[in-house]
């Protein structure tokens, strides 16, 4: 049963898109999605810890439709935003004979909509494709603003294309069988909305620690609506991140720098790596006369009691974390232009800009903070 309804337009100039909030919503998709199936063909694609949760649902609630309907599951796991994944999926995909208004959905997290939505955008050049985002990293982030993409030996993300989705189903009530871990990890997307544009934000979320971590239904929709309207706002200023959508970025140039010195092995997530970089994007700030000693301890203190990472070596043991390796690879970050070190800087809490140049030496030294 739906408890609430809302819905959010994302306006891009290449696309106009809905958002479409509520609790419920999966079982009731093919209802909500099927002004937007053009052709008479959709393919879903899931991992298979999604697909064991909410696959049925989702095609019974097509079942009415007289559409053929095809699925492609994926290992869960950062993994599946392989080459080799993409490969295997889009010949499997091209066997079952789509056209051009062959839809894709894409049922799960961010690995899931990340790998469909670049799938969507290459499948015979483009054929259309949904967002039904279950992860809460995914609800308040990854799901909205066509960012599309493959992991490669490069480095995160670095194979891809902005490709805008045709509808986005948020359904909160999925976010009832993630783990506090997999919560958290989406958290640290949250937070980095409040950090680098909206104080007053960040002070809601300081007073709804408990309620976050206990799953609370309204604080949660609260804050998905907030980050979803947030992103919209930026990336119709900003859709192909020219300017100021990179302030999307806060914590990631550090966080994409755990993940690859982890190997994308699953054991640092990687909202758990935006955690730390949003922290050290911190630090780095008080460092810099940005923010001040007690607005770090509070950031920090707030890490302690909702539980996220607040240390390298300690919150992530198994790794032997290397400062200079760490700095070698924020190189290789999309961001960096004509060699130099680009990054999302805390001007105050609310408040970011972009920083170019760098230097190497202090970002390693920031590292070097979390390691010791
Ligand atoms: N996740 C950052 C962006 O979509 O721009």
């Amino acid at each position: 049963m739906t408890i609430a309804l809302h819905h959010l337009t994302v306006e891009t100039p290449s696309h106009h898109y809905p958002i479409v909030f509520g609790t419920g919503l999966i079982a009731q998709a093919g209802r909500h999605l099927a002004p937007y199936i053009k052709g008479h063909k959709f393919f879903i694609v899931s991992d298979d810890q999604v697909a064991a949760h909410y696959l049925q649902q989702l095609e019974v609630s097509f079942s009415e439709m007289n559409l053929e309907r095809h699925t492609f599951i994926v290992p869960a796991g950062e993994a599946s935003k392989s080459f080799s994944i993409f490969e295997r999926i889009m010949n499997e995909m091209l066997r079952a004979e789509p056209d051009r208004h062959t839809t894709l959905i894409a049922l799960g997290g961010g690995v899931v909509g990340d790998l469909t939505g670049f799938l969507a955008a290459t499948l015979m050049r483009g054929v259309p494709f949904i967002q039904i985002p279950t992860s809460l990293l995914a609800q308040v982030d990854s799901s909205v603003g066509g960012k599309t993409a493959i992991n490669c030996a490069a480095g995160k993300n670095m194979v891809g294309a902005f490709y805008q989705p045709h509808a986005v189903l948020i359904d909160v009530g999925s976010l009832h069988t993630l783990s506090k871990r997999e919560i958290l990890a989406g958290y640290a997307e949250v937070l980095k909305y409040a950090l680098l544009g909206d104080a007053e934000f960040y002070t809601y979320l300081l007073d709804h620690a408990e309620a976050i971590i206990a799953k609370d239904a309204d604080v949660l929709m609260h804050i998905i609506r907030h980050c979803c309207a947030m992103k919209a706002e930026i990336v119709a200023q900003d859709e192909k991140e020219q300017g100021r959508r990179a302030l999307l970025n806060l914590g990631h140039t550090f966080g994409h720098a755990i993940e690859k010195h982890a190997a994308y092995d699953g054991t640092v997530l990687h909202g758990e790596a935006v955690a730390m970089g949003c922290l050290m994007a911190a630090q780095l700030a008080v460092h810099q006369g940005g923010i001040s000693r007690v607005d770090y301890d509070q950031l920090h203190q707030h890490y302690t009691m909702i539980g996220l990472p607040t240390h390298l070596s300690r919150d992530f043991s198994h790794h032997h974390w290397d400062a200079s390796q760490l700095t070698d690879y924020c190189y290789q970050d999309k961001k960096s232009e004509r060699g130099g070190l680009t990054f999302i800087t805390l001007n105050k809490i609310g408040d970011a800009q972009v920083t170019k140049n760098m230097d190497a030496a202090i970002i390693s030294s920031i590292f070097q903070e979390f390691i010791a």
